[in-house]
């Protein structure tokens, strides 16, 4: 399975979290480190597997980067399986909480993306609403690193940990699915 683990940053949070997510990750998954503003829409059936970091920003938006490619998703038929990450910041912005991811995955299933890997409890997170919560849990890994840094690398063991032990069914998923 050739992967990737494409990443949007503005202040390089994201960027920060994507870095330990590879290292986590190794040696069982071996993932490419992108940076969105690399890459285009079409370019995302390039990986079999996609990591899809994003930040929420001003206000329950989509990071620039990703916002591009968001846009240009239209009529794009994706055939790869997709993990989420969001960052965020759950005080000043309960209400809008790890949007992005929301919003990006649903927009990735639409395409035709497979998903539903790498869900998370919301447990540990206070917040009003969040448009990254789907059936009472996180549609992926959900990190904080403005009000909540100390928890970052045990979430990031933990969620490696469970995309490990999901790995063998999302390799075999996707060789049903290419035949
Ligand atoms: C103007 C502004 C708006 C933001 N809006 C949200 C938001 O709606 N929801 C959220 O969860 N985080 C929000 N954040 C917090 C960022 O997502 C958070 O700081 C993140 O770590 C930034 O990631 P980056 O450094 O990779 O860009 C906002 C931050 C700023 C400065």
């Amino acid at each position: 399975m050739k992967s990737a683990l494409i990443y949007g940053s503005c202040t390089g949070r994201t960027w920060h979290v994507a870095e330990l997510i590879v290292e986590a990750l190794k040696p069982e998954i071996e993932v490419e480190l992108i940076d969105v503003n690399k890459i285009g829409a079409s370019d995302l059936n390039n990986w079999d597997f996609i990591i899809s970091a994003i930040p929420t920003w001003d206000v329950g938006e989509l990071e620039y980067g990703w916002s591009d490619v968001y846009d240009d998703l239209d009529g794009v038929e994706l055939r790869s399986s997709i993990a989420m990450i969001g960052v965020g910041d759950q005080c000043s912005y309960a209400d809008t909480y790890q949007d992005a991811m929301g919003i990006l995955y649903k927009k990735f299933l639409e395409c035709g993306a497979t998903g539903g890997i790498g869900f998370t409890s919301t447990d540990s997170h206070e917040f009003d609403a969040s448009l990254g919560v789907i059936d009472g849990l996180f549609c992926g890994l959900a990190i904080d690193e403005d009000t909540q840094d100390d928890l970052t690398e045990p979430r990031i063991a933990e969620w490696a940990g469970q995309i490990k032990k999901e790995w063998p069914s999302i390799v075999q998923r996707h060789e049903q699915a290419v035949g």
